[in-house]
C-alpha cells in the first residue's frame, strides 16, 4: 500500500495572501474610475486587465472604465484620407472626420462590453459574467477657437450625470465611458480621454484615478518615484521633459488631487499585473500622487520642543493638559513621540514608565486642524507598542476630559489605587483626574 505525502503548504503564497487581505477590506465598496488609451487595448495583455477589472468588481469595487482611441482613430482617419491636425497638442476634429471617429470608439466600447460579458473563459474569474453600461453620461462642449483656431468638432467635457452613473454603480455594473461627450443641441464632440476620466473622477467624489499608460516608470535619474505630492508633481513637470502621455498624467494627477480625489496611481499596463501589485501590496508597482503627506510616527528629540510648544500650548491655556514648561519638555524629550509632518509637529503622546510592569501614557495631543484622522489612535498605538518592547503589561492614562476617547481606544476605569504606589501619593496632590487602565 502506498500513502501520498501531505501536501506542502507554499508559504509564499499564504503569506502573500494575508498581507493582501487587508487592502481587499479597504478598497470593498469603494469608486475607482480607470483610464487606459486605445494602445492598450492593442496590448496583448488587454485580455488579463480586463480579467484584473472583473476581479475589482468581484471584491466589491465600483469601477468606471474610461477609454481612449486615439491609434485606432487615426487609423481610420488615414483609411478615409481625412487629415486631422493637432494644434498645440490638441486635435482639430473636423466634421468630415467624425464618422470615422465614432466608428472607432464604439467599435472598443463593443470589444470591451464583449469581454467582460463572455464568462470570461479561460481565466481566474471564469463565470463571473459582469454586466457593462455605457450611455449619454458625459455632456460637453466645444473646445472653441482658440489663438484664431476653430477646433472645430473636439470638445471638453462639461459635465459629468453623476446620478446616472452612481445608480448604475449602485446596481453592480461597470460604467465605461469612451472619449465622446453629447452637447444639450444634440452634438457628438471628440474629447480627451483623460479629461473625462479626470473629470468623472471629481464628480463622483472617487475614491481612486487610476491611469495605466505604457510607459509609466516616473523616475528621478533612474529612482522609481513611488510616491508625490501635488507640489511635487508641479515642479517635476517643471523641470522635465517628459513624454505626452506622462505629462498630462502627471497634470491630470495635481488637478485631481487639489480637486478632492484621494488618490491618483499611474501604473503601466505594459506590466502584466501592475495594476494588482499596486492596489493590493504595500509597495506597489507604479507612483501615487496623493494629498497624503509623508506623515511620520517618530521618537521625539530636542529639535520637538518648539513645535510641540506651539501645537501643547493652547490646550494648556484651555485647561485640557497640565502645563509643562520648556524645561521640563527638555528634560522629559525622550518619553514623547510626535507625528511630523513636512517639519510641523501635528501630535503628540508621552509615555513615562511607573514601575516593572506598567507606564502612564500622557500629553496625548492632536493640531486641532488635524483631529479624527486616527492620529490620536496611531499615537497611542505607537506607544503601546513601546511598552509591549519594554516588557510592560499595564497601560494608566489620568483624564478630566477625554475619558470616552481613551474608553474607544481599549482603556477602562479603574480606582486610584489601582494606580502604582508612588503615583498614587503624586495623585492624591493632583487635579482628581479619573483613572483609566488598558491592559496590553
Ligand atoms: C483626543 C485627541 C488626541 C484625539 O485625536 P484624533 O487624532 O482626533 O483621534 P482619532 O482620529 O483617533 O479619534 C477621533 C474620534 O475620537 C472622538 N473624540 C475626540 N476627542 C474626544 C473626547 N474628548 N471624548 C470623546 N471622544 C472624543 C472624535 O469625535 C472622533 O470620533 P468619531 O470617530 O466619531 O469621529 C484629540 O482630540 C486632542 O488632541 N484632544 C485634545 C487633547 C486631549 O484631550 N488629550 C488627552 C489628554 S491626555
Amino acid at each position: 500500500m502506498t500513502t501520498s505525502a501531505m501536501p506542502q503548504i507554499k508559504p509564499e503564497y499564504v503569506h502573500w495572501f494575508r498581507n493582501s487581505a487587508p487592502y481587499i477590506n479597504t478598497h470593498r465598496g469603494k469608486t475607482f474610475v480607470i483610464m487606459f488609451g486605445g494602445e492598450a487595448v492593442n496590448h496583448p495583455n488587454f485580455n488579463t486587465l480586463i480579467h484584473d477589472f472583473a476581479l475589482l468588481h468581484s471584491l466589491g469595487i465600483k469601477l468606471v472604465l474610461v477609454h481612449g482611441a486615439r491609434p485606432q482613430i487615426e487609423k481610420n482617419l488615414q483609411e478615409a484620407g481625412i487629415v486631422s491636425p493637432l494644434h498645440h497638442d490638441v486635435r482639430i476634429t473636423p466634421r468630415t472626420a467624425m464618422p470615422s471617429i465614432l466608428q472607432a470608439v464604439g467599435a472598443i466600447r463593443l470589444q470591451i462590453e464583449a469581454q467582460l460579458s463572455m464568462g470570461l473563459a479561460n481565466s481566474p474569474m471564469y463565470g463571473s459574467r459582469i454586466d457593462a453600461v455605457s450611455g449619454n453620461f458625459v455632456t460637453a462642449r466645444p473646445y472653441g477657437i482658440r489663438d484664431g483656431v476653430d477646433h472645430q468638432m473636439t470638445g471638453e467635457v462639461r459635465s459629468i450625470d453623476i446620478e446616472a452613473i452612481k445608480n448604475n454603480l449602485l446596481h453592480d455594473h461597470i460604467v465605461i465611458l469612451g472619449s465622446m461627450g453629447y452637447s444639450a443641441t444634440g452634438e457628438v464632440f471628440n474629447l480627451l480621454s483623460e479629461d473625462v476620466a479626470l473629470s468623472a473622477a471629481v464628480a463622483l467624489g472617487a475614491d481612486k484615478l487610476i491611469f495605466l499608460g505604457k510607459e509609466a516608470d516616473i523616475n528621478d535619474n533612474g529612482r522609481l518615484l513611488h510616491e508625490m505630492i501635488p507640489n511635487e508633481v508641479d515642479r517635476f513637470l517643471r523641470e522635465r521633459d517628459l513624454n505626452n502621455e506622462i505629462n498630462y498624467f502627471l497634470h491630470c494627477a495635481s488637478v485631481a488631487c487639489r480637486q478632492g480625489v484621494h488618490r491618483t496611481h499611474i501604473i503601466s499596463y505594459a506590466k502584466d499585473g501592475a495594476l494588482l501589485e499596486e492596489l493590493f501590496t504595500r509597495d506597489g508597482s507604479g507612483t501615487l500622487i496623493s494629498h497624503d503627506p509623508y506623515e511620520e510616527i517618530r521618537h521625539a528629540n530636542i529639535d520637538d520642543v518648539v513645535g510641540l510648544i506651539e501645537l501643547l500650548t493652547p490646550l494648556e491655556e484651555q485647561g485640557i493638559l497640565v502645563s509643562r514648561s520648556r524645561e521640563r519638555l527638555e528634560q522629559e524629550i525622550d518619553n514623547y513621540s510626535v507625528i511630523e509632518r513636512d517639519g510641523m509637529i501635528l501630535g503628540c503622546a508621552a509615555l513615562y514608565p511607573l514601575d516593572a510592569d506598567s507606564a502612564e501614557v500622557a500629553c496625548v495631543a492632536v493640531h486641532p486642524e488635524y483631529r479624527n484622522g486616527s492620529r490620536g489612535a496611531d499615537l497611542l498605538a505607537f506607544l503601546e507598542q513601546q511598552a509591549r518592547s519594554h516588557g510592560l503589561h499595564k497601560l494608566f492614562v489620568l483624564t478630566t476630559r477625554t475619558a470616552h476617547w481613551f474608553v474607544e481606544q481599549g482603556f477602562a476605569e479603574v480606582d486610584a489605587s489601582a494606580l502604582p504606589k508612588a503615583r498614587q501619593e503624586k495623585y492624591h496632590n493632583g487635579r482628581n483626574s479619573k483613572v483609566f487602565q488598558k491592559t496590553l
